[in-house]
């Protein structure tokens, strides 16, 4: 009775052709469920005699198996033809637009500045941001009781016997010395980094920023190669024509010393808010390195002439791209950075 049971089933499960996955789920239920045929025949064996549980354990077993492989492998089928028919998938549908990120203007300006330094030979080296007084002030032939070091404008973390020591960073020029110090001339290379200022933030100030150092020290070197290559360099930067000049300036650590001016690069020279109606706008402050910082840094003044020059990063992009806050640099804003998304190198 049962083998008559057991070939009918057989003939079903085999002739068994669900046309989607809740005909297959009924057909799972019927039986291989836990109330399902299958289930019901292993009940009913279990009463059998001991000659027919020989034959028909086998039988049994196969069935099952049989039953077990057809519903494995049309699961299988309708889950494959129901992604590649597509069903769900509808191809007016607009695509999913990816977002494609911008380089900080910041970071656009640093690596111009770095390629035109790099094509003349100089090299990209960096310093800490926290820096000892030493390197910061001293060996840069700050005097002792000079302005700069006053607490408006430095900000000191630690004091080291009683004075002050540790800081942040107040410029790069810091890297010059780091460099100097720890190789041998010639020197020729730029230090891109954040520098900090005790400044209360606003439209055109803020207590971090970034600068450019540049640093050239050989034989030889005289103020002719420093105006030679900050012409060669504004002339990559902003376009053949554009005018530079220089002013006589101080600074501690550059003797002489000067302030580079070029013609604005939004009015071109008449006149407009970005250089105060003056024609000019200052980009860097820059100078022959002071013999004594040459010797604090061990290195032989008497053989070694050298340049250095310092530019404020966020001052040449306000200029290239007309950016007139300086804390959009810093805010994060994605309207302004994704402005800068066709600019990426
Ligand atoms: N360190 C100076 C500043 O922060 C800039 C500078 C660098 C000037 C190198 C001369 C030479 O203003």
């Amino acid at each position: 009775m049962m083998q008559a049971q057991i070939d009918q089933y057989t003939a079903e499960i085999n002739a068994f052709s669900p046309a989607n996955a809740d005909e297959l789920e009924a057909f799972r239920i019927k039986f291989l469920g836990t109330k399902g045929i299958i289930k019901d025949l292993f009940e009913q064996f279990k009463t059998v005699g001991p000659e027919e549980k020989r034959t028909f354990g086998k039988v049994l077993n196969e069935f099952k198996q049989l039953a077990d492989a057809k519903y494995n492998e049309l699961k299988e089928n309708i889950a494959t033809s129901t992604q590649s028919k597509g069903n769900d998938l509808d191809l007016t549908l607009p695509g999913d637009g990816f977002a494609v990120g911008s380089r900080h203007p910041l970071s656009l300006v640093r690596n111009e500045i770095i390629d035109i330094f790099k094509r003349l030979g100089f090299v990209v080296a960096e310093g800490p941001e926290i820096e000892d007084d030493w390197h910061n002030f001293s060996a840069l032939n700050f005097p002792d009781e000079h302005p700069a070091r006053d607490m408006q404008d430095t900000f000191f973390i630690k004091k080291n016997n009683g004075k002050d020591d540790i800081a942040l960073r107040t410029h790069t020029s810091s890297v010059q010395v780091r460099m100097m110090e720890h190789g041998k001339p010639p020197f020729r290379a730029i230090m891109p980094g954040r520098v900090y200022r005790n400044e209360a933030i606003s439209a055109r100030a803020h207590c971090f920023f970034h600068q450019v150092e540049g640093l050239y020290v050989d034989e030889n070197v005289s103020f002719s190669d420093l105006k030679q290559t900050l012409y060669h360099f504004v002339q990559e930067l902003y376009g053949e024509g554009t005018k530079v000049r220089f002013r006589p300036s101080y600074f501690p650590f550059t003797e002489p010393s000067a302030e580079m001016d070029i013609s604005c690069t939004i009015c071109g020279g008449p006149g407009c808010n970005m250089c105060k109606y003056t024609g000019w706008v200052e980009i860097l402050g820059c100078g022959m390195v002071d013999p004594n910082v040459l010797e604090n840094c061990g290195i032989d003044s008497k053989k070694y002439t050298g340049f250095a020059f310092g530019m404020g990063m966020e001052r040449i992009a306000n200029l290239k791209y007309v950016i007139r806050d300086l804390r959009l640099f810093s805010e994060n804003d994605v309207r302004f950075l994704k402005q800068f998304q066709t600019e990426m190198l």
